[in-house]
């Protein structure tokens, strides 16, 4: 990572990384955020396929609903933004659970949480940082595994994240989801995630909003929105091929060296002893 790259795209808040688009103002003043009880919060360390996600369930409303930008994007106007919005909001996060807006833990908003292979997380992450001029530089992957694995990356390290979540996986208003679950049986998800949301939605329904949910469906929608930013979930890019990548499961097995893997290995055993995963 280049140091004037990190310096000036990066800012450190609470000990976690943000780009500067969160700025700081606008993450002080979260805490003072007022939630809806019917908002729903789609939760994600990044890369762990949140598009994928949003782009089901906003298929899966029959009213309307609007899918924000991440909360903690943005400067202090953001909240005044999502203040006036009419309509049922859907918002994306990557706040780790500390940092979550206290609001909508005592409102006991729906929350989603998408979890992934942090291996493949990883090597996902590794592409969007190279090909995004709004995150720094990074020149090799050996350069950014060692970065991920310190969590000296956006958002902070995968395993703070993930077991912050974890412990409060049995809440009722949260609901766990992984990303290998998705890929392997799609409709199955769908139904939970309907049953959570408590959406009437028939089986045929489902299996038409998989098909139009599949990786190349979503690409090529994305192709078409591509040069409308208010399309994207993620904040940091309107580029939707920074976002539509691959879609694969066990990707991480083209990049990690067999060392890699032996250390990321240990570090996830030593990391994730007390964790159910
Ligand atoms: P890859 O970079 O491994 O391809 P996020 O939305 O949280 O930024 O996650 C992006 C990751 O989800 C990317 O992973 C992307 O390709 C994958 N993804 C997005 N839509 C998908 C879909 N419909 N099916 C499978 N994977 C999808």
């Amino acid at each position: 990572m280049s140091s004037s790259g990190e310096a000036e795209l990066l800012h450190t808040f609470k000990g976690i990384p943000f780009t500067t688009r969160s700025s700081p103002e606008l993450l002080k003043s979260l805490d003072s955020f007022d939630a809806r009880e019917d908002d729903v919060l789609l939760v994600s360390y990044p890369k762990s396929g949140t598009h994928w996600l949003a782009g089901v369930i906003t298929k899966l409303y029959k009213t309307q609903v609007t899918i924000t930008s991440p909360i903690e994007f943005g400067d202090i106007s953001r909240l005044e933004e999502l203040n006036k919005l009419s309509s049922k909001r859907i918002i994306p996060t990557h706040l780790d659970y500390n940092m979550l807006p206290p609001n909508f833990k005592n409102k006991k908003c729906k929350m989603i949480y998408i979890s992934r292979n942090p291996k493949d997380t990883a090597v996902s992450m590794f592409h969007y940082y190279r090909d995004n001029p709004n995150l720094p530089t990074v020149d090799t992957w050996t350069a950014f595994f060692d970065l991920f694995l310190k969590g000296n990356v956006v958002c902070g390290s995968w395993f703070d994240h993930f077991l912050s979540w974890e412990e409060h996986e049995d809440e009722k208003n949260i609901l766990f989801l992984f990303y290998e679950d998705m890929k392997k049986d799609l409709p199955k998800v769908v139904k939970k995630i309907t049953l959570f949301l408590n959406l009437n939605v028939s089986d045929s329904d489902i299996q038409d909003i998989c098909k139009k949910s599949s990786f190349s469906e979503m690409k090529n929608d994305s192709e078409k929105e591509n040069s409308d930013p208010s399309h994207t979930v993620c904040a940091l890019t309107s580029n939707r091929k920074l976002i539509f990548r691959k879609g694969a499961v066990g990707d991480w097995k083209n990049y990690f060296t067999p060392k890699q893997n032996i250390r990321f290995q240990e570090i996830f055993n030593e990391k994730m002893k007390l964790s159910k995963l």
